[in-house]
């Protein structure tokens, strides 16, 4: 999506550590109007795919994922870091090691929410390593339900994880991927 690569060129800042500032749009912050349009581009890249529920892990990726679940008509379960007293009665769980945060969490969610036969997009403001979705798509194993694919707003192209889930033949759809992050300058894949 052209519109994401020139809002990460203009609004984007590199921090050390090969890490993309982007709070004023999609994490900290949510510029409705711009994401409502990404949004809508990762509707029209699913059609016909009969998605049952948007599914993300808490926590920057709620409000871009709510957006798309608006798109699509569906709703949005949100996969909880860690047990909670919220969360009650028999949950699906996976570790998943972030590569970013170097540290584990236990993701849990509420076997009430994800059914056999559902048909699940996955969407996420960052895919890095692909961790995150390893571990989703455990999760979805264990429930009967089906990754139809992933929507994610910036793929760190870098780093890998989008190469890997594809060859393994999951579907990746990336807003934009940036190929590599220097000082003063952004390089997206073509
Ligand atoms: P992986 O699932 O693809 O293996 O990725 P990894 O854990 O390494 O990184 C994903 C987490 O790190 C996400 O946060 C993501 O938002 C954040 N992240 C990774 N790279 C960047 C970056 O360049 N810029 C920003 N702003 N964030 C980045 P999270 O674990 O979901 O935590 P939360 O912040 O959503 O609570």
């Amino acid at each position: 999506m052209k519109a994401m690569e020139e809002k990460i060129l203009s609004d984007g800042k590199i921090l050390p550590g090969q890490i993309l500032k982007v709070g004023g749009f999609l994490n900290q912050q949510t510029d409705i109007k711009f994401m409502v349009e990404a949004a809508k581009e990762v509707a029209r890249l699913y059609e016909g795919t009969k998605i049952t529920k948007v599914l993300t892990i808490e926590a920057s990726g709620i409000s871009f994922s709510t957006l798309v679940a608006e798109q699509l008509g569906v709703d949005l379960v949100v996969i909880k870091k860690h047990a909670s007293a919220n969360i009650s009665g028999d949950v699906y769980t996976a570790e998943i090691y972030s590569y970013t945060h170097k540290n584990s969490y236990v993701a849990t969610v509420s076997k009430d929410y994800i059914n056999e036969g559902d048909k699940i997009l996955f969407c996420d403001d960052f895919l890095a390593c692909g961790n995150a979705i390893k571990g989703v798509q455990k999760i979805l194993t264990t429930a009967g339900a089906e990754l139809v694919g992933c929507a994610i707003a910036i793929e760190k192209g870098f780093q890998h994880g989008g190469d890997t889930l594809r060859s393994e033949g999951i579907r990746v759809e990336s807003l934009a991927i940036v190929e590599s992050m220097t000082d003063d300058a952004i390089v997206f894949r073509k």
